[in-house]
């Protein structure tokens, strides 16, 4: 397989593939500046990026699954066409499922593009009943990762769905960690049945478990991490509500693929339609993009 998918698709220099954890095949893309990705066939799963000089951006969990039918524990989980709870497995199947690859392409400026799609099959259809086709591009530049995913409705009749990049950023110490520009937002705290509020501080700082979608965000957020002194700038087109995550000390201990103290290495901030479903007409496409930058 890695053989078929390297004459496909691969570039010398710029997108190989490699086996990743349990032989599961994985991408690895290169930045001519020395930045790089690596991207899981299994959800379309962002499990790395470092730019030139710099340790992973993503954070990973060192327990996590990398097994058919389970999701990866860090990077980009890609959430659809349900994000949390409801009928589906938790946060939908896109995570749980194997995609193809579409194109690897450098383009003339140097940047790296990857590409991988999933449609219906009698599986999904199972679960849920509707014809689509999802991509995920995924382009690498000497500073930034960005994450372009597209639905389209492919049946006859409309459907509704959430989504999310679901981002695990790698911090330091979490309680040193703060997400900035979501003052003035209303957000739906789920730990508190999901009452609304509106954000007030400037930086939003980790003091114990925090579980939050903000509704209709600012474009542009970001994720500062004081010990490394690092500020990762996170900018969403079409995307819009951000969840804020940390499971804190109890939930870390309830989940089987998550370290006990993990929590204070990771933060999530997830861009995505996560308040209200987005409903695609039959033949129509739907496009969110999600823009990962580090100075
Ligand atoms: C977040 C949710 O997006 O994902 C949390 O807001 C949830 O409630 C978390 O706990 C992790 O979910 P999972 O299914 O990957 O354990």
């Amino acid at each position: 397989m890695l053989e078929e998918l390297t004459l496909q698709f691969g570039i010398p220099g710029a997108v190989g593939f490699v086996p990743g954890v349990n032989g599961l095949p994985k991408a690895m893309l290169s930045h001519e500046s020395g930045a790089s990705a690596e991207v899981y066939l299994h959800g379309a799963h962002v499990t790395s990026w470092r730019v030139v000089g710099g340790d992973d951006l993503f954070f990973m969990s060192a327990e996590s699954a990398y097994e058919e039918g389970r999701p990866i524990r860090g990077g980009i989980p890609v959430i659809f066409p349900q994000f949390g709870g409801g009928p589906l497995p938790s946060h939908g199947f896109a995570r749980l499922t194997e995609w193809e690859p579409t194109l690897a392409a450098v383009e003339e400026n140097g940047e790296v593009e990857f590409a991988l799609h999933l449609e219906d099959t009698p599986a999904t259809r199972h679960l849920w009943p509707h014809p689509f086709r999802l991509e995920l591009a995924v382009t690498l530049t000497e500073r930034a990762l960005v994450v372009r995913m597209t639905v389209e409705n492919s049946g006859a009749e409309p459907f509704s769905f959430t989504e999310a990049l679901h981002t695990y950023f790698s911090v330091a110490d979490a309680r040193r960690a703060a997400v900035r520009g979501l003052q003035g937002v209303t957000y739906i705290d789920s730990l508190r049945d999901d009452t609304r509020e509106v954000e007030t501080p400037e930086a939003i700082t980790f003091t114990e478990e925090t579980d939050r979608i903000y509704v209709a965000a600012p474009h542009v957020v970001q994720v500062e991490d004081q010990v490394r002194r690092r500020i990762i700038t996170i900018e969403k087109h079409n995307m819009p509500d951000v969840v804020v995550w940390n499971p804190w000390t109890a939930k870390a201990q309830r989940m089987p693929d998550f370290g006990d103290s993990e929590y204070l290495r990771m933060v999530c901030v997830e861009t995505g339609h996560m308040a209200a479903a987005h409903t695609l007409a039959p033949g129509a496409t739907w496009q969110g993009v999600t823009r990962f930058s580090v100075v």
